[in-house]
């Protein structure tokens, strides 16, 4: 029997939109960072989707900081381009500004190309970038055009990055990707009926993936960043009054550990920034299905336990 390994990617010819590859090669070096994890980020190229505000400002910034050159995708070009110059500046590192609708497959082909010929191969995808529904209510009040850009932004801009970034992972046998989760994709609010089928359906895609690079070195992960207080969350009004916010730093020191390598057991898996302590997810070997997505059983006699 052959080692079971991750399906080669599609040949690039035989789709104009995917990009060819040009700085193949070795990863950089590794050694300790700043934050005490095992392994440096610097010289590493992170993509993060939805950088402009919000957690991917954040992110940026937090992996800059960190050493890594970090490309910004979102659609107001104007602010994607301001925060990452306002980033560059901040921590010295080389940033790009890309800007691109996720769901739009030409943009995001275009974009991720610029990527990787102006800063070089994507070692750390970030699908952070979506929306939120428009209001509190049920979904039959919903309006259909919004309840699907919800949906789309998530589902389809995860995809479609992923489709397009993750066969040069592939090739190179080393990358990360993140994709950000929320409390809804494992719990639906009959109020935000988009958001939690988005998230949950992008939560699969994880799974998916991390199951397809299964006996690769590339890996998969959903996390979920707590509450941040954000242009999102001041816009639900379920937040409203709402304080004990989870730091930003969470966040990006959870990412940041998963760039570094330090939690690769638990690819196809769920971990939450502000709740899940590094030491201990980095102690651990999760098995079965912890922290990833299954149906209860109603009892010992459920035929579909
Ligand atoms: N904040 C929280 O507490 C929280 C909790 C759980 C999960 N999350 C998730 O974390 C992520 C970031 O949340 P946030 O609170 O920072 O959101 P946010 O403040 O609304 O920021 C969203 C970012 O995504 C970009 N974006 C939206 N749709 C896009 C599209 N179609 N293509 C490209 N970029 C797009 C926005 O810029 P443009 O509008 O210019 O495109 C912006 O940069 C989201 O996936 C959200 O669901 C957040």
């Amino acid at each position: 029997m052959p080692e079971k390994g991750p399906r080669p990617p599609r040949p690039p010819e035989k789709d104009p939109l995917l990009p060819t590859p040009r700085t193949l090669g070795a990863g950089p070096e590794r050694g300790p960072s700043r934050d005490g994890a095992t392994r440096t980020l610097s010289g590493q190229v992170a993509l993060v989707t939805g950088a402009s505000t919000g957690i991917g400002r954040h992110l940026v910034e937090g992996l800059a900081a960190r050493g890594m050159a970090v490309a910004g995708m979102a659609r107001s070009e104007h602010r994607l381009v301001a925060a990452m110059s306002e980033v560059g500046e901040a921590t010295g590192a080389r940033t790009l500004a890309v800007g691109a609708d996720v769901t739009d497959r030409a943009a995001v082909t275009a974009a991720v190309e610029r990527v990787v010929a102006e800063l070089g191969q994507v070692d750390l995808l970030v699908n952070n970038a979506g929306l939120i529904d428009a209001a509190e209510e049920p979904l039959w009040e919903a309006d259909p055009e919004q309840w699907w850009d919800v949906v789309s932004s998530h589902v389809r801009g995860g995809f479609l990055l992923c489709r397009t970034v993750v066969p040069w992972m592939v090739l190179r046998n080393r990358g990360r990707i993140v994709n950000i989760a929320s409390g809804m994709s494992v719990r639906a609010r009959p109020e935000y009926s988009a958001y939690s089928v988005a998230k949950t359906g992008l939560m699969r895609l994880t799974e998916a993936l991390a199951g397809a690079l299964e006996g690769s070195d590339v890996r998969a992960f959903d996390v979920s960043p707590g509450v941040v207080d954000s242009p999102m969350t001041r816009s639900m009004p379920m937040w409203r009054g709402f304080e004990d916010w989870t730091p930003p730093e969470r966040v990006v020191e959870l990412i940041t550990a998963i760039a570094a390598g330090e939690l690769d057991p638990w690819s196809g898996r769920l971990l939450r920034a502000g709740a899940d302590d590094l030491d201990t997810l980095r102690s651990l070997t999760p098995q079965d299905a912890a922290r990833q997505l299954r149906l209860r059983p109603y009892g010992d006699g459920d035929p579909l336990a």
